[in-house]
């Protein structure tokens, strides 16, 4: 016995420690097909890093996934030789952009977009962080079970990070131990809707709900995201089919989805709103209105609240801020969304608000489908499918359009990653200072290009997106997630190796 033990031991230790090198050796080839620079420690220099403090030209140094210092100077080839570096010149490095807005589809509707051609769209796109919506994938994501089932169904597909809203809807609104157990597992906060989502498993919520929901996320500290438009009591849907007769109209389709429904949405908010005050019944919740339209009255209704001291934020999407409804064309279906793309000069109103503040930020409402639904051959506008499917371009398109208005790299900074990461409870995310995450966009804003069908695009549906056919600004180099280069000169690493991202 004692013999054999004598021999065996010294045997299995020997094996013991060549499967630990092996652990070891494997476990750094698939770290390192994560990145397309594989190094646990390097330097990104550049003349032009948007910072919190602005805009400086020096280096930021990565280590182990995250920021470890920042440093201002304008030759620092000579401190960061010896070690690993990309030197960017000119590029601008900024934060990578965080979307509150994606609708990946999955599981369940993946022929219309997924985990990983979403993810890889936005990776070739310099977003670095996506906020799944709860709605477009079957199921919709209103429960604990139906959360794990999304997190199940991302696994090892997510080029960039992914978190994900719950849905509020009549079913949770009123049963708080169903919210809490949504938010333990990990929800990042609730999304509702106010008028039918067209969606049979995601029915809409009232103000009641709203107010409800709020109460239950107030403890957590997270958001409830509205849809806001209301269908007035006296309209139905008769109404709404009835002598309409040309449905390839931009025209027609704008009558139907008036203004005035997201002016009443908001007014019927305002005692939700009233509640998140210091005091109020939802202290400690937020609320955030998605994809603005509307940049008249609704907007006025926005200030109010927001200056009588409610927790408010509000969004609008590239598509609104882009194009106006004279631009579309007669049966061009890839337009269509809800709320709808207004006149010219409410998209000037909608430019002006943004840059004084009043709205806080830009989501891409990437809203894809199959292309069939979109119903190109008739035009239809009253029965395609509504959603703009854009994530890939939101930077350029942001930039190109903000051009005319001045807009700076700081301002383009705050609507795309710090705003919205601190909406979605990301406080390692959205600015490159030293403890963050290392998610960076690297682009070159004065390269012009035409989005036409020979452009590399990586959406599930290339031909769907609106903004083909336009010349842009700005394109994307290089994006980062965590210290990865997940997209460099048109190619992804081998490996997804973004996570999911869940509540604590
Ligand atoms: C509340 O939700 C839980 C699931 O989290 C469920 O078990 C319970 O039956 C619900 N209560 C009501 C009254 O619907
Ligand atoms: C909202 O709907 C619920 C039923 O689900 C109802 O109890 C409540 O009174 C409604 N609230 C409003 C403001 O209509
Ligand atoms: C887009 O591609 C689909 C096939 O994937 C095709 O059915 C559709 O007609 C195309 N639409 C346009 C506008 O080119
Ligand atoms: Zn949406």
């Amino acid at each position: 016995m004692e013999i054999l033990q004598w021999r065996v031991l010294p045997l299995l230790s020997l094996l013991a420690s060549f499967v630990l090198l092996y652990i070891q050796t494997s476990s750094k080839r698939s770290n390192s097909e994560c990145s397309l620079f594989p190094h646990e420690q390097f330097w990104i220099l550049s003349k032009r890093i948007v910072t919190p403090d602005g805009v400086i030209s020096g280096a930021v140094e990565v280590r182990g996934g995250n920021i470890a210092s920042v440093i201002e100077g304008d030759d620092l080839q000579g401190s960061v030789i010896g070690g690993h570096f990309l030197d960017y010149g000119d590029a601008v490095v900024m934060p990578g952009l965080v979307d509150v807005h994606a609708h990946l589809d999955e599981p369940g509707k993946t022929e219309w977009e997924g985990f990983s051609t979403g993810t890889r769209a936005a990776a070739a796109g310099g977003l670095t962080t996506l906020i799944d919506m709860p709605l477009n994938s079957v199921p919709s994501t209103v429960s604990v079970e139906t959360l794990r089932l999304k997190v199940e169904a991302s696994k090892e597909k997510l080029h960039v990070d992914v978190g994900f809203w719950g849905g509020l809807v009549p079913d949770n609104a009123f049963n708080e131990s169903a919210l809490d157990s949504l938010m333990e597992a990990g929800a990042l906060g609730l999304k509702s809707f106010m008028c039918p989502s067209g969606i049979n498993d995601f029915p809409m919520t009232n103000s009641t709900h709203i107010k409800e929901g709020l109460v239950a996320l107030a403890k957590y500290n997270r958001p409830l995201l509205v849809h806001a438009e209301l269908v007035p009591d006296s309209h139905s849907s008769t109404q709404l089919n009835d002598g309409i007769s040309d449905v390839r109209s931009y025209a027609t389709y704008l009558k139907t989805r008036p203004a005035s429904w997201e002016e009443a949405a908001i007014r019927d908010l305002q005692s939700a709103m009233q509640e998140t005050r210091v005091g109020g019944r939802a202290e400690g919740a937020h609320l955030h209105i998605v994809h603005l339209s509307d940049a008249r009255a609704s907007l006025e209704l926005i200030k109010d609240a927001k200056s009588s001291g409610a927790s408010l934020s509000v969004e609008t999407c590239p598509h609104y801020l882009a194009f106006s409804s004279d631009d579309i064309k007669d049966g061009d279906t890839r337009f269509k969304c809800a709320p709808p793309i207004r006149d010219e000069d409410n998209r000037q109103n909608l430019w002006n608000a943004l840059l004084e503040g009043h709205i806080d930020l830009v989501s891409s409402d990437h809203s894809p489908s199959a292309p069939e639904l979109k119903l190109f051959g008739e035009g239809d506008f009253m029965r395609a499918w509504g959603g703009i499917s854009s994530l890939q371009f939101v930077l350029p398109v942001t930039w190109s359009y903000g051009l005319k208005h001045g807009i700076t790299l700081t301002q383009l900074s705050k609507w795309w990653s710090e705003r919205p990461a601190k909406l979605a409870g990301q406080d390692q995310k959205g600015a490159i200072k030293t403890g963050n995450h290392a998610d960076f966009v690297v682009w070159e804003p004065e390269m012009e290009f035409e989005l036409d069908e020979s452009h590399n695009i990586y959406h599930r549906h290339p031909n769907i997106s609106a903004y083909i056919g336009t010349r842009l600004s700005g394109k994307v180099l290089s994006t980062f997630v965590r210290g990865n280069l997940v997209f460099s000169d048109g190619e992804h690493a081998p490996k997804a190796c973004g996570v999911p991202i869940l509540a604590k």
